[in-house]
C-alpha cells in the first residue's frame, strides 16, 4: 500500500517525505486555504514546490463544477509539473471530464467517494485513482472502510485499472484497516502516520535496553 499525506503544509510534507516512506500528496480547497494560500499564482507556486519535494502523484483540485471550465483548470494544473493528479468531484459534469482527461492523457483523482456505485463509474470513466472518504462515512456511524473493502472486490472482480485510494483517514487504525481491506493508497494527516510508530511496550522495552546498555560501558 502506498503512503500519501492528505495536506497542503510545506513542513508536514517534509516531515513525512524526510522518513523515506512517502509516496504522494494529496490536497483540496480546505487544506490549500487552512495555509492562507490565495489567487492563481499563489496556489500555481504552492502545487510547484510541492511537486519538487516530493516524488510522486500530487493531487490539486479543480474548483469548478462544469465540464469546460473544469477542462480548462484541469488543463493549467496538469501543466504545472508532471507529478500533478487532476482531483475532480464525483458528478456528472466531472465523470465526463475525467473520461476527457483519461482519453488525453492526463491522471485524475476521483474525489468525495461514499458509494461503490460512484466508484464503478469513476473506474468507467478511467480515473487513475477513486477516493472514497473514509472518516466522513464514520461520522455518520457508517462503516468506511467496508466501502474500500467493497471497492477492492468489484475492482478486482471486473479487472478496472482505477487505484483505490483511502482518504478521509482520521487515526492510524484507519491506515492498518486499510491495508488489510487492499487499499492500493491511503492518504493520511501526519498526526496518523506518526501514530503508527506508537506502542507502550516499544517505550517501555527501548528504555530497559538503553538502562542495561549503560551496564555495559
Ligand atoms: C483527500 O483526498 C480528501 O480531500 C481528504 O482526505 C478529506 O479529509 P477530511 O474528511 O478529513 O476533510
Amino acid at each position: 500500500m502506498k503512503f500519501f499525506i492528505d495536506t497542503a503544509n510545506l513542513a508536514q510534507i517534509k516531515e513525512a517525505n524526510d522518513l523515506g516512506i512517502l509516496d504522494g500528496v494529496t490536497t483540496n480547497p480546505t487544506l490549500m486555504a487552512k495555509e492562507g494560500i490565495k489567487g492563481y499564482e499563489a496556489i500555481t507556486n504552492h502545487y510547484k514546490t510541492i511537486c519538487e519535494m516530493v516524488d510522486g502523484p500530487v493531487s490539486a483540485e479543480v474548483l469548478g463544477i462544469e465540464f469546460e471550465g473544469i477542462i480548462e483548470e484541469g488543463k493549467k494544473l496538469a501543466a504545472i509539473h508532471k507529478n500533478i493528479v487532476v482531483k475532480v468531484p464525483m458528478i456528472k459534469d466531472g465523470i465526463k471530464a475525467i473520461k476527457w482527461f483519461t482519453d488525453n492523457g492526463i491522471r485524475t483523482n476521483c474525489t468525495l467517494v461514499f458509494s461503490a456505485g460512484q466508484a464503478i463509474l469513476a473506474a468507467k470513466a478511467g480515473a487513475t485513482f477513486v477516493s472514497p472518504f473514509i472518516g466522513r462515512i464514520d461520522d455518520g456511524s457508517w462503516d468506511g472502510v467496508q466501502l474500500v473493502e467493497q471497492i477492492v472486490n468489484i475492482y478486482n472482480t471486473q479487472g478496472f485499472m482505477t487505484e483505490v485510494l483511502a482518504a478521509s483517514i482520521r487515526n492510524p487504525l484507519h491506515i492498518v484497516r486499510c491495508a488489510e481491506a487492499g487499499a492500493d493508497v491511503c492518504t493520511c494527516p501526519l498526526s496518523s502516520i506518526l501514530g503508527l510508530l506508537k506502542h507502550p511496550l516499544t517505550d517501555l522495552g527501548l528504555a530497559q535496553f538503553l538502562n542495561d546498555a549503560k551496564s555495559m560501558q
